[in-house]
């Protein structure tokens, strides 16, 4: 398997999802699979860019069981074309869906497990509400939604930029990277019939909390 990260040419669909290709990639499979994750289980990865973590789910998951949805073309096709073969996961069966309103339904699929990982830094409350309803719409009953964000600890939310340990990222209160007080995702949960648990720390390199969501009164169920 050649890894060809050095050649900027190369890297610049992974540089586009953040860089940290390999680190960020296993983590989020090492952090699924510590919750629970089992290859038979149908899997959704919103937001999933050119497949960093992707890879590394179409590796463990049985066959056709990784669903991938993405705003952005040319990164679905950097996947396809450059990660998927580099990663030595070509002869997997995945589905890969481009939109941007996170309307699941073309996939005709219902989801066990899904990861935001770092989807909702980058998302005004709206659109995350957005992608609430429609996630939550295609979670199994006893289904899990796994979304990273930038924790605004205290709840000054309106008031200042915050600066997250480790990696040192400015977020903002109104602007791209965007932090939130945990209980902004309390009250989207509640308007979109989710419970949501807060995880907190997961290893992330640059400081991103964890939480999942559940359908309403189906959190305990697992
Ligand atoms: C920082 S990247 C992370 C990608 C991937 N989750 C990973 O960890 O490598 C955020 C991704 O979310 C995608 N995204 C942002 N808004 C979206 C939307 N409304 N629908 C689908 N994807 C979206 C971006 O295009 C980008 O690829």
């Amino acid at each position: 398997m050649t890894d060809t990260t050095a050649n900027p040419a190369s890297a610049s669909w992974r540089d586009a999802v953040g860089g940290l290709w390999d680190e960020v990639g296993r983590l989020q499979l090492d952090f699924m699979v510590s919750q629970g994750l089992e290859p038979h289980h149908t899997f959704l990865d919103v937001g999933c860019g050119c497949l960093r973590g992707g890879v590394h789910f179409l590796r463990y998951l049985d066959d056709g069981k990784y669903y991938g949805l993405e705003a952005q073309q040319w990164l679905l096709d950097a996947a396809v074309q450059e990660e998927v073969p580099r990663h030595g996961v070509a002869d997997r069966t995945f589905q890969l869906l481009c939109r941007d309103d996170f309307d699941l339904t073309s996939f005709g699929a219902s989801f066990d497990y899904a990861i935001a990982q770092s989807v909702f830094t980058h998302q005004p409350w709206n659109t995350i509400l957005r992608c609430l309803w429609n996630v939550g719409a295609a979670l199994k009953p006893n289904g899990r939604f796994y979304a990273t964000f930038f924790e605004d600890p205290d709840g000054s939310h309106p008031a200042k930029p915050l600066t997250h340990t480790p990696g040192g990222i400015v977020s903002f209160p109104d602007k791209d990277p965007f932090h939130y007080p945990f209980d902004v995702f309390v009250e989207l949960g509640k308007r979109t019939h989710l419970d949501v648990a807060c995880i907190g720390g997961w290893n992330h390199p640059r400081g991103q909390k964890m939480m999942f969501f559940t359908p309403a009164g189906n959190g305990s169920q697992r």
